[in-house]
């Protein structure tokens, strides 16, 4: 990947602590803190100079994509966005995350009922990858009028725009068919075991959090939410510690979601 921080501001280089806090590295009390002064577009105190490579800032983008709420400590709107399908229960900041509309394969989400309306909401974003990063400020604030609590821009729009331009990756690369060797689950398990395991539990039924319609089981995401899943493994979870594997080759992250296919059969 090319160096990126020429589509990002002069400011993001020094903002260390802000790129730190979206992270989710520095704690979240500093992080709010800090997401109000990049809002107000102040440099973060004490904030050295440090340079952060492709990997890692592409990985921020990709969590802001998640919940952009969570990741960049901002408040999120107070009321139900209301374009979203008014039939499909979502929590009112749910409705606004950008993952809600465009899907974890930025493909659209998925389309419940297939109808012309949910097709009008759930627009493809996939286009976007491989697209001119400076022109995304444009097509975003004119698509999304509505989307008034980013119309501020700052930092945090502009890595989540970068995301769509230079962060998108196929789903193809990881469809269980293509790594299913012994070869491939023992090199699965060794990344799992070797970095997984520090804070989840082997089996993968803990260490996460269970929210509506989903189940405490890294097996049972890797089998029925595998786009959900592999974009947290590769971006990290927005407003927590987990890591972000970006950095990693394709092949092994896929070696990985083959091994977590594996964990816990009985929950399906
Ligand atoms: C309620 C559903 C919804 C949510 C939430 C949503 N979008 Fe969209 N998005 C749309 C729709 C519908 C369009 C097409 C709008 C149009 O063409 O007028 C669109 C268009 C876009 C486009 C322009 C695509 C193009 O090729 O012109 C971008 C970029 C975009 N969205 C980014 C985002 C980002 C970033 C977020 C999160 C901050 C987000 N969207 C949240 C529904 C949504
Ligand atoms: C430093 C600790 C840490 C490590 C290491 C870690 N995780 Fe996590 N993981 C977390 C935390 C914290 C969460 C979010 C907690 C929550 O949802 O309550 C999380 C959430 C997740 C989720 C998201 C669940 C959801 O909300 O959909 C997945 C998937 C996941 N981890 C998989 C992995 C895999 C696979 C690895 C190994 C590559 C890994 N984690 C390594 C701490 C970690």
């Amino acid at each position: 990947m090319a160096c990126l921080h020429k589509y990002l501001p002069a400011s993001a280089i020094t903002s260390a602590l802000v790129l730190l806090a979206i992270a989710g590295a520095v704690p979240f009390a500093h992080h709010s803190a800090l997401a109000t002064q990049v809002t107000h577009d102040k440099p973060a105190p004490s904030a050295r100079e440090h340079e952060f490579g492709d990997a890692f800032i592409v990985s921020l983008g990709g969590k802001l994509y998640d919940n952009y709420w969570a990741g960049s400590g901002a408040n999120p709107p107070a009321t139900r966005n209301p374009a979203f399908p008014s039939d499909l229960t979502v929590s009112d900041t749910d409705s606004w995350r950008c993952v809600s509309c465009h899907g974890w394969d930025y493909d659209g989400a998925a389309k419940t009922d297939g109808s012309v309306q949910q097709q009008k909401q759930f627009v493809g974003l996939r286009h976007l990858q491989g697209t001119d990063p400076f022109n995304m400020l444009e097509l975003f604030t004119r698509a999304h009028p509505d989307q008034k609590a980013l119309a501020s821009g700052g930092l945090p729009l502009d890595l989540l725009l970068l995301f769509l331009t230079v962060g998108q990756y196929d789903q193809e690369n990881f469809r269980p068919e293509k790594s299913l060797s012994q070869k491939s689950l023992s090199r699965g398990r060794d990344i799992f075991e070797g970095v997984c395991m520090s804070c989840h539990d082997p089996s993968g039924k803990s260490g996460f959090q269970v929210t509506p319609g989903m189940r405490g089981s890294l097996g049972w995401q890797a089998r029925n939410q595998p786009g959900r899943m592999i974009h947290k493994i590769i971006n990290g979870v927005p407003g927590e510690s987990m890591l972000a594997l970006r950095f990693m080759d394709e092949p092994a992250i896929a070696d990985l979601v083959a091994y977590l296919k594996t964990l816990d059969p009985e929950a399906n």
